[in-house]
């Protein structure tokens, strides 16, 4: 199999890089040694002056590496070798005699950064596609390619924490800002480009100019200053990670080590840790969640899915904004429907303000801003709607506008077009009720804030026609987000299992819990806020909605929800949006959180709390989520466990690191859940009865996963 082809022109040898077979290239010892062994042929060649490293795939250059191989390992030993083997090759690119020029178009991940950072100068294209990163972080593991030794030396040690610590993606113009690439070129002119900067390389070498502000130059000069910064990065991780995560921690020794020691003890570490970290739960958890949310990103119902150029959106607020700018940017045209001309005002300057913000942070240049806003037409009618192939509505939460709006829309769409609704739990069935087409009638439920949240979760009816499924799915895959499909009923999946846990939140309030310490304990658990944050955040008035809409369904199942939300909206709290909530927030400026409001513990029996302790609190808001989960699978709003684990981490933060409540059911094990939920049930009663799937999975000892 050839991974790597060489060409030769005026005395630059051009690598193209194709992974056979495959449509992106990963790093693999074989791709490596592929171009190795062309650099063996022509180091010694007096024709070849230097040497291109390209792709000849479409939208990537490597895009990663396979983790298909870290899944199979038993221990460390082989994961380090693969490390190690790398550490070799790349020494060696790096060593070369001769330049060797990156051209970077699409996709540069992990490994592939690393082989990029290994050359002597790198061009990216400014195609939209071309994004770089170290995302290793994110699967609990480490760039263990040499990139903890080479980005700080290359970009400065703050600037490659960040990078290394966050694994965030990186956009050419703020790669070339940093320093991480020395040229930005039009796709057209890449290879061009590249073998000139052979060829200027082969004359002259190249002195860059570091791009550190004169501070970091001062702080990253001398041993002592760095010590200060290490220090406080494992801070800054031990606080935002709750020490729950391994893998940041071991980036900053490793690249400690490589500065303050050298490259040899660098990459030592490097390699250990590397294979230390791909054995850890979290690793194997975070790589689990990677693979269902790839397979995610294949669309089931493919041959049935028709053409969506053109949306309409209802209601130009908080979400409707948001869908509007996720679609635009997706090459979407959008229609975008108000009752007013402030309404659409607020949510085209949303739009405009999210979009203006990516130009600010380098991601889009001032020119895609226009191109994506040029896309979005607001509007007080349905002036144009009948070339929409699909109309997603955002207005209030209210069935009855719900339904009229669907009326309205049938009256103007297409016979073909597709209603779709954002609501976060109204039965998409009773929404439905008002339409002429109900096979034509879908939920598709966005998170806030629409850009930055990865999840949809897609509900089909009984009578949703399967074409329009797999179209709402290719139209959330266009717009970037990852998809999963549930059936109707209450809250579907999301929205109903956090229910019962934001109520869990509140009875362990009447029993006398602290606000701070039931967040904290949550937060120490692994999600990123804490329940009573989150019910400010998302609005007590919509909390109390959710409940009544839940309601009867819990009820029927013996479980009544708290009172104390309906009381406290009754009272005035709406949560951070009338900074009227669990906590006080700071009425001038930006409404920063403050410190916990005391006044809302006569809601809950007074003042006077006591400690109920972390691991109690952390049981009973999972064990009581991860209950409804499994009764979502039992009743088939699930289709899958799987759908269930990415729902849940990406719709409501449950610990990535966990893989997801059916997962840590299968880690815990379905035996000791059921015996734990006894126990709380058998103190609190019925909310903790255990839904007869897990009763079944314990008598028989099964899993939900086979690995
Ligand atoms: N906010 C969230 O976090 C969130 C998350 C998921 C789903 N949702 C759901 O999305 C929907 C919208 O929520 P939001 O937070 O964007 O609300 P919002 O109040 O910010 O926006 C609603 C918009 O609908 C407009 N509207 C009302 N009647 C209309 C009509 N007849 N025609 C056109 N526009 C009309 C309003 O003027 C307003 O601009 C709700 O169903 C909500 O439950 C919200």
């Amino acid at each position: 199999m050839t991974y790597a082809q060489i060409e030769q022109q005026n005395g630059v040898a051009v690598i193209w890089l194709d992974q056979p077979g495959e449509k992106v290239n990963k790093i693999s010892l074989d791709l490596l040694d592929g171009f190795s062994e062309i650099l063996h042929r022509i180091e010694t060649d007096p024709s070849v002056k230097g040497v291109v490293l390209i792709s000849r795939k479409e939208d990537n250059f490597i895009a990663g590496a396979d983790l298909d191989r870290f899944r199979q390992a038993k221990d460390p030993a082989p994961v380090e070798a693969l490390s190690r083997d790398g550490h070799v090759i790349l020494n060696r690119m790096a060593a070369f005699p001769k330049p060797i020029v990156a051209a970077i178009h699409g996709a540069t991940f992990g490994g592939g950064l690393e082989v990029a950072l290994a050359c002597h100068y790198r061009i990216a294209t400014d195609d939209p596609r071309t994004v770089m990163a170290l995302p290793e972080v994110r699967l609990g593991l480490l760039p263990a390619g040499g990139g903890t030794h080479r980005l700080p030396r290359l970009v400065g040690l703050q600037k490659a924490l960040d990078v290394m610590l966050t694994g965030k993606n990186i956009y050419p113009r703020q790669a070339k800002k940093m320093g991480l690439v020395d040229e930005v070129v039009d796709p057209y002119t890449l290879l061009r480009a590249a073998k000139m900067a052979v060829l200027e390389l082969a004359e002259e070498p190249l002195e860059r100019k570091k791009k550190r502000t004169l501070l970091e130059g001062l702080v990253e000069s001398t041993s002592l200053s760095r010590m200060l910064v290490y220090k406080k990065a494992r801070q800054m991780v031990q606080k935002t990670t709750k020490g729950n995560y391994p893998a940041p921690f071991r980036i900053i020794d490793c690249v400690e080590a490589s500065l303050e020691r050298g490259l040899e003890a660098g990459e030592q570490m490097e390699e250990k840790a590397f294979g230390d970290l791909a054995m850890t739960p979290q690793s194997r958890e975070l790589i689990q969640v990677f693979f269902s949310m790839t397979a995610l990103k294949k669309n089931s119902l493919q041959d049935q899915i028709r053409p969506v150029r053109k949306i309409g959106i209802l209601g130009a607020g908080l979400m409707g904004s948001g869908i509007a700018s996720v679609s635009a940017a997706n090459n979407m045209d959008v229609l975008l429907k108000d009752v007013s001309p402030e309404a659409l005002a607020r949510g085209e300057k949303a739009v405009w303000r999210e979009l203006d913000e990516k130009v600010q942070r380098r991601i889009l240049a001032p020119f895609q801003r226009d191109r994506i806003f040029s896309r979005i037409s607001g509007q007080e009618g349905y002036r144009g709607f009948e070339k929409a192939d699909l109309v997603i509505e955002a207005v209030f939460e209210d069935l009855e506008l719900k339904k009229k709006m669907l009326r309205e829309v049938e009256a103007v769409v297409r016979e073909d077009a597709i209603f779709a609704s954002n609501t976060s739990a109204l039965p998409i069935t009773s929404i439905a009720e008002a339409s002429v087409r109900p096979d034509q009638v879908i939920g598709m439920h966005y998170f806030s804030p629409v850009p930055r949240m990865p999840l949809l979760e897609i509900i089909v009816t009984a009578k949703t026609a399967p074409w329009v499924t797999a179209t709402a799915i290719d139209t959330g895959i266009r717009q970037g987000k990852t998809v999963i499909v549930v059936n109707d009923g209450p809250g579907f999946y999301t929205t109903r299992i956090l229910a019962p846990l934001l109520n869990e939140a509140l009875m362990l309030l009447h029993g006398g819990a602290d606000i701070g310490e039931v967040d904290g304990a949550m937060r120490q658990f692994g999600y990123p806020v804490g329940p009573l944050t989150l019910l400010d955040e998302v609005g007590i008035d919509v909390g109390v909605h959710v409940s009544r809409v839940l309601g009867p369904l819990f009820a029927g199942r013996g479980v009544q929800a708290d009172e104390a939300m309906e009381t406290l909206f009754k009272a005035g709290y709406k949560g951070r949006k009338n900074n009227r909530g669990f906590y006080l927030y700071d009425p001038s400026g930006r409404g920063k959180k403050k410190d916990v409001n005391e006044e809302v513990y006569s809601f809950f029996g007074g003042r006077k709390r006591v400690s109920i302790g972390e691991v109690e609190i952390q049981n009973r808001l999972t064990l009581v989520m991860m209950n409804e989960a499994a009764y979502c699978l039992q009743e088939g709003i699930l289709n899958s466990p799987r759908d269930g684990d990415i729902g849940a981490v990406f719709g409501i933060g449950f610990p990535p690191f966990l893989g997801g409540p059916f997962r840590y059911i299968d880690r815990l094990g379905p035996r000791r859940v059921l015996a734990m939920m006894e126990d709380l049930g058998n103190i609190h009663g019925q909310r903790f009865k255990p839904a007869g799937i897990l009763r079944d999975m314990a008598a028989e000892n099964k899993r939900f996963y086979e690995s």
